[in-house]
């Protein structure tokens, strides 16, 4: 196999132009992707998180050769998207779910057959490559001769991984895989990218799941806005908001010089507020070792009913704060 990123992009800019309102005289124009510069190794599942909107729907679509990019370059496995689609285009999967691009009418079976003749999967080794699939998503069995119109949205989505895999890519995109399926299910496909990746397989994936991304990405991007906003390991992303520790304290309500106290307190890098009914809960986001929750307990006294916790930064508490921050 060979070396170099599995996806590399450089400046990759995506604008939407379309008419809308009477007569479709306005002119709209989205700037979907603002200079996406991105680098993601082989072998290896990469995650992309970011807010409704943020472009990773477009991002994925343009590395996966579906979308043009307006501008900037994109390399996946050392091939340029735009002008090596017939290289890149037998070596890569692609899932984007929901409910189009399977046929209803017809079996599981069946609409594998179809895109193995249109992926050039060799006829003598069609059946077995099906079966393959069908085994790896758990449709094997009398699922697979249903037709796909009687089936669950979660059997859906697991018939679009098993089309996504059917021609063995090495590159697999996967927008928000586990996205409608109920817990068993996402669990057991969460299982099938960790398989994938053993054989080889690099996966690219966006998801709203923090903890899907956690468990299964050791890198993650964000994207926000058309922009990537941070790119590291869910370590680094915790020390980039400032914190591996996180202190909670919730009462009826805190005056702001209290609040002061505690960003005064040595290792204390964020304070956020929020009110939850008659309480408010004070979440802190920790640098060091040294602050304790005792040096919390000592700035606010006056609260009998003070409940203080501590938990480990998680990778939702660093979405939101970098996605805060790039909304200010
Ligand atoms: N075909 C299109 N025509 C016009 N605008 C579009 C088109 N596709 C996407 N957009 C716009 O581009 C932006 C990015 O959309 P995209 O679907 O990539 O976001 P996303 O990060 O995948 O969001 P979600 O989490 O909701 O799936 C949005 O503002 C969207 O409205
Ligand atoms: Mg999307």
């Amino acid at each position: 196999m060979s070396s170099g990123p599995a996806i590399e992009t450089r400046g990759v800019t995506r604008v939407f132009e379309s008419r809308k309102g009477f007569l479709f005289r306005e002119k709209s124009r989205t700037e979907a992707l603002k200079g996406v510069d991105l680098t993601v190794e082989r072998g290896s599942i990469f995650g992309l998180l970011g807010p409704n909107g943020a472009g990773k729907t477009t991002l994925t679509k343009i590395l996966s050769t579906l979308l043009l990019p307006t501008a900037g370059t994109a390399l996946v496995l050392g091939h340029d998207v735009t002008r090596e689609t017939d290289w890149l285009r037998p070596r890569m999967g692609l899932v984007l779910g929901g409910e189009r691009g399977l046929y209803n009418r017809i079996s599981a079976r069946e609409n594998l057959r179809y895109f193995a003749d249109l992926y050039g999967v060799p006829p003598e080794a069609r059946e077995r490559r099906i079966d393959e699939v069908l085994e790896r998503v758990g449709l094997i069995g009398p699922a697979s001769d249903q037709r796909v119109e009687e089936f669950s949205r979660g059997m859906k989505q697991k018939l679009h991984i098993a089309r996504g895999i059917l021609h063995r890519p090495e590159i697999l995109f996967l927008d928000e895989p586990t996205i409608g399926l109920d817990p068993k299910s996402a669990r057991e496909t969460r299982k099938l990218i960790r398989c994938l990746v053993t054989d080889g397989v690099t996966i690219f994936l966006t998801t709203h799941y923090m903890f899907e991304a956690e468990e299964l990405c050791p890198k993650l991007a964000v994207l926000s806005k058309g922009r990537i906003v941070a790119r590291d390991t869910v370590d680094g992303l915790r020390a980039l908001v400032g914190g591996d520790r996180t202190f909670e304290a919730e009462a009826y309500g805190f005056e702001d010089e209290e609040v002061a106290r505690l960003r005064a307190i040595p290792g204390v890098s964020k304070v956020v507020s929020e009110s939850y009914g008659p309480t408010t809960r004070l979440t802190m986001r920790v640098r060091t070792t040294e602050a304790t929750l005792d040096d919390v307990r000592s700035r606010l006294t006056g609260h009998p009913e003070l409940s203080l916790r501590e938990r480990r930064t998680s990778l939702e508490d660093v979405y939101l704060d970098l996605v805060e921050e790039e909304a200010r």
